[in-house]
């Protein structure tokens, strides 16, 4: 099995034809080892989400290669595709992404019933009781704060025991607390159990606690640092950033 959970190869994604074509991703090749915490960060518009969306499946490149533990996307039909998003990756979006009407419990047992199996009741439970909400499991998410909302959703994401975990800006919405608790959450999976998790996050702090930071300026990789501190991000970021006025 390859060392590499995703792998890119060359990946371009182009937007719109012609005179009004936005390239936001820009022949991109970039690896995501097994058991690894990757934070990808760059300025609003580098192309983050696209990088993550084509890493998942959830958007086809316009040419380059995306490899999910050795098997290629850019082959596979819309089916393909969509039953390897369901059995092998795991996503969570900035907007948790809930259904209103259903309980923690119906929600995170979604993705099963969607692939047409029969959710366990206490593999449900066991996942919610790891995100620490073993005690909120008939509640909706109107009932629930952000930081739980989002915990359900890092639940959803997981009750497939996915090979990856893409997260875009998971604590975007968050106040500091909550984010510290679902940065936790993220850093023992990769720790404890082995998981593969790729974060977009515009937080220094929240990439601190990543592996490593993978830079994203106009659809590329611009550099990377591993193991830095949340200063020496901040730092980088704002080299980045730089906008003249
Ligand atoms: N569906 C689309 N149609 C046209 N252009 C798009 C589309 N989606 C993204 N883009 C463009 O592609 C570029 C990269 O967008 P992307 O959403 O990946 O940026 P990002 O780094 O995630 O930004 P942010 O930090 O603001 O979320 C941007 O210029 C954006 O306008
Ligand atoms: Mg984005």
């Amino acid at each position: 099995m390859s060392e590499d959970a995703i792998r890119l190869r060359s990946v371009t994604r182009r937007y719109g034809s012609d005179g009004t074509s936005v390239t936001a991703l820009d022949e991109v090749s970039i690896a995501f080892p097994r058991g690894t915490f990757t934070a990808v960060m760059g300025p609003s518009g580098s192309g983050k989400s696209t990088l993550l969306q084509c890493a998942a499946g959830l958007d086809r490149p316009t040419s380059g290669s995306v490899t999910v533990g050795g098997t290629e996307l850019t082959g596979l039909s819309e089916t393909g595709l969509t039953l390897l998003r369901r059995e092998r990756i795991g996503f969570v979006f900035q907007a948790f992404n809930l259904l209103p009407s259903l309980t923690a419990e119906q929600n995170v047992a979604l993705p099963l019933r969607l692939a047409g199996r029969r959710p366990r009741r206490d593999r449900v439970r066991e996942v919610l009781r790891q995100v620490g909400l073993g005690d909120r499991i008939r509640h909706r998410p109107a009932e629930m704060s952000g930081g739980q909302q989002q915990r359900v959703a890092l639940a959803r994401a997981l009750i497939t025991r996915p090979e990856v975990l893409f997260c875009d800006e998971p604590t975007g919405a968050l106040d500091s607390r909550s984010s510290r608790e679902v940065l936790a959450l993220l850093r023992g999976m990769v720790e404890r159990e082995g998981h593969t998790v790729v974060m977009v996050s515009h937080d220094p702090v929240a990439a601190s606690c990543a592996d490593r930071v993978v830079f994203l300026v106009d659809g590329r990789v611009h550099g990377e640092l591993a193991g830095a501190s949340a200063e020496d991000i901040a730092a980088r970021m704002a080299t980045l950033e730089v906008v003249p006025c």
